[in-house]
């Protein structure tokens, strides 16, 4: 089942979600502690992000790689569709402070909304200041970019049915699974995310388990929903290896999603 493809340079990728935590927490114990336990937690993200801005010079904060490794598996699924004059609507599950929402608005050159959704209001703000001082220029005149302060589990709520295109979950989906009490909340959403893709549309999980445990954990969480299932590698840092994971609501035909055999 794990189809292994688009081996990206490990130099491109910046570091992985442990070695970032321990190198900008080594005297914040109490809150590693905490994030190890609670990252299904609002308040936990809320002091991580808090206590990461301290000195009030934002930086963006990516739990892992940035857009530049990843970007060959999101950009082409932009491209316009024939006969539709819609944007395409992407959705970056658990946003943070990462870049990437912002970049994919940046680099699309086909017409995109994106829209950054965390729990967290502390990040979402960060991320609201920051677009208001330094503005960033899109790759389409026609693309918008929007922060949301969303509890994930509630997207089809928010969005509707079968209303997104693509959702890109870097890092929060294992934010869920690795918590004490997450896993039940990771599954639900799953099932949200499915729900609020159009057909054509795809979520791609970026993530460093193993596909013989993730793989599994997707084929079971969506049986109900009859996704397609798929692994992409991304590539290799410090020892640990990165994927991509793929899911397809049924019937899903799209030349342009990350090609999986
Ligand atoms: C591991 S961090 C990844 C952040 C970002 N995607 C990145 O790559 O740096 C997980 C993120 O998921 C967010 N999160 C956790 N539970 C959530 C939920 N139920 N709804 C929305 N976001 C959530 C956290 O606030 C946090 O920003």
């Amino acid at each position: 089942m794990a189809v292994i493809v688009n081996r990206l340079s490990p130099a491109r990728l910046l570091t992985s979600g442990r070695s970032a935590l321990a190198g900008a927490f080594r005297q914040h114990t109490s809150l590693t502690t905490d994030l190890i336990e609670n990252m299904d937690k609002k308040e936990t993200w809320d002091r991580f992000y808090r206590e990461n801005n301290v000195k009030k010079d934002f930086k963006n904060f990516e739990w892992f790689f940035g857009f530049d490794s990843v970007r060959d598996f999101i950009l082409p699924l932009l491209r316009q569709q024939p006969n539709s004059a819609t944007l395409r609507h992407v959705l970056d599950l658990g946003c943070g402070t990462s870049a990437l929402g912002p970049r994919i608005y940046e680099h699309s050159q086909w017409p995109v909304h994106v829209t950054c959704a965390d729990i967290s209001p502390v990040a979402v703000q960060l991320m609201q200041e920051q677009a208001k001082t330094k503005p960033i220029q899109p790759g389409n005149p026609s693309s918008r970019l929007a922060f949301l302060e969303l509890d994930c589990c509630r997207l089809q709520a928010r969005f509707g049915e079968r209303s997104l295109d693509v959702i890109v979950d870097k890092g929060t989906t294992d934010a869920l699974l690795r918590s004490s009490e997450g896993r039940p909340k990771a599954g639900f959403v799953l099932k949200q995310c499915l729900g609020v893709l159009r057909q054509s549309g795809c979520l791609l999980q970026f993530s460093d388990e193993d596909p013989d445990a993730r793989l599994l954990w997707l084929e079971r969480e969506s049986r109900d929903q009859a996704a397609r299932v798929g692994v992409l590698e991304v590539g290799t840092l410090r020892g640990v290896c990165y994927y991509c994971y793929v899911i397809t609501p049924p019937g899903h035909i799209d030349t342009s999603t990350p090609s999986l055999s």
